[in-house]
């Protein structure tokens, strides 16, 4: 007797929630302590004559909280490039062509990273997401790194190009998805970002754009995610519970990044740290509900730091204690805003200083946590997690 569509339809799912099995990250080699790069970008982008708007961004870095920020572009390519350093000159075609060649690459570094971590054989990975908002091409960044890793050519491959800072939420709602429905799946998360696009010239006519010349930096992170996971070969580190997405009202013009000849342009409203900590407490009871959870200092928190002033905001909200927001402070200060792969970092950061600290469980001790991301729209994408057992004993 033929199988029915139902019986078809059991055994290709998953028993299991999707699972993180290993987390990678890499950053370029080149970077900039954070208290010395108005002197270098002043002069690299040769406005030193603009000394207001020199002394208003060192003020926005000194309160940016970030210490350290790396970057692909260093002097020397933007001495080749003088276009990149004025404020608004055509300079798509030059930051087209170091993104669609360093995104891969640099993506490239955080898979190796996270294969290696996971242990097992690169051709046991069936699907891979890529994520990133520094260039788009055709094919695009995906197949570039199925070819750089040489995966098997018949992986299923997903492309999420200018999605902006939301999207490290993105990735693992998509990635969640394809783990529970395909019994087997484990999928390369690849999360890849540089500044290339957005670096630019100052103007005292568009100060939202000096905030961006403080806050970006360069890096990417992967992951390993799967269901089911073989306990005898794979360490489990995270289990993604649920997931949602959600536009905040009214914010429409809050951030918006057009793609100009000119490269990636970028348009910040002050009220977007408020606009997210008004409205972070919906979505949070929405995802917390199920469980019958609702002390939020009770669980652990990974909240993409678009800028210091959101993390202080939302603590402030949410009266949160001042170690919830330590792995995202953290990562903020020792890379600034990594866009898309700026909470694997976080993830990262999270589960290696709760091994360290002897933490019981891989969220700083705790069972339940939430991952946060924000950006364009103002779009929210939030991820319930399960952390695991590290082995220590309470
Ligand atoms: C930029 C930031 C680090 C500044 O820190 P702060 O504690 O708010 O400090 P201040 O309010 O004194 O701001 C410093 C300067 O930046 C200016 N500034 C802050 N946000 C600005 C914006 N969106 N557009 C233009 N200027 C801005 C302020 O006017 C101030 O200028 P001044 O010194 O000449 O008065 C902080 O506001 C922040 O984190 N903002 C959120 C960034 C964000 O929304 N990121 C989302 C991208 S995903």
């Amino acid at each position: 007797m033929a199988a029915s569509v139902e019986e078809i339809r059991m055994a290709q799912r998953a028993q299991g929630p999707a699972t993180i099995l290993a987390i990678g990250t890499a950053t370029p080699s080149n970077y900039f302590i954070q208290a010395d790069y108005p002197d270098f970008y002043f002069r690299v982008t040769r406005s030193e004559h603009m000394t207001n708007l020199k002394e208003k961004f060192k003020r926005i870095c000194d309160k940016s909280m970030i210490k350290k920020r790396y970057m692909h572009l260093n002097e020397e390519i933007l001495k080749e490039n003088s276009n990149m350093c004025a404020y608004w000159e055509p300079s798509l075609d030059a930051r087209q062509d170091i993104a669609v060649v360093e995104v891969p690459k640099l993506g490239k570094e955080a898979a190796i990273k996270a294969i290696e971590e996971w242990g097992q054989p690169k051709s046991k990975i069936t699907h891979l997401i890529f994520c990133t908002t520094a260039g788009v091409d055709m094919p695009g960044c995906d197949y570039q790194l199925t070819k750089l890793l040489g995966l098997h050519l018949s992986v299923k491959r997903y492309m999420l190009y200018q999605q902006g800072c939301f999207a490290g939420g993105t990735v693992l709602r998509l990635a969640k998805d394809l783990a529970e429905n395909n019994k087997g799946a484990r999928v390369l998360v690849v999360c890849s970002e540089i500044t290339t696009m957005i670096f630019r010239g100052p103007s005292d006519t568009h100060l939202d754009s000096l905030v961006c010349q403080a806050l970006f930096g360069d890096g990417a992170g992967a992951l390993i995610v799967g269901s089911d996971p073989d306990d005898t070969i794979e360490h489990p580190l995270f289990q993604l519970v649920s997931s949602a997405q959600t536009i905040i009202p009214n914010s429409d013009a809050a951030l918006k990044l057009h793609v100009r000849e000119v490269g990636l342009t970028f348009h910040l409203l002050k009220e977007v740290p408020e606009l997210i900590s008004k409205n972070i407490e919906k979505p949070l009871a929405e995802s917390f509900n199920p469980i019958g959870i609702s002390d939020w200092n009770s669980i652990f928190w990974i909240v993409h730091p678009g800028g210091a002033a959101i993390l202080d905001q939302i603590e402030k909200k949410l009266d949160l204690k001042p170690e919830k927001m330590r792995a995202s402070r953290h990562v903020l200060s020792e890379y600034g805003n990594l866009t898309s792969a700026c909470v694997l970092f976080i993830l990262d950061e999270m589960r290696k200083k709760s091994f360290e600290e002897g933490k019981v469980t891989t969220g700083e001790g705790v069972e339940w946590g939430v991952l946060f991301g924000f950006g364009p729209g103002l779009t929210v994408e939030t991820i319930v997690l399960h952390s695991v057992p590290t082995g220590a004993k309470k």
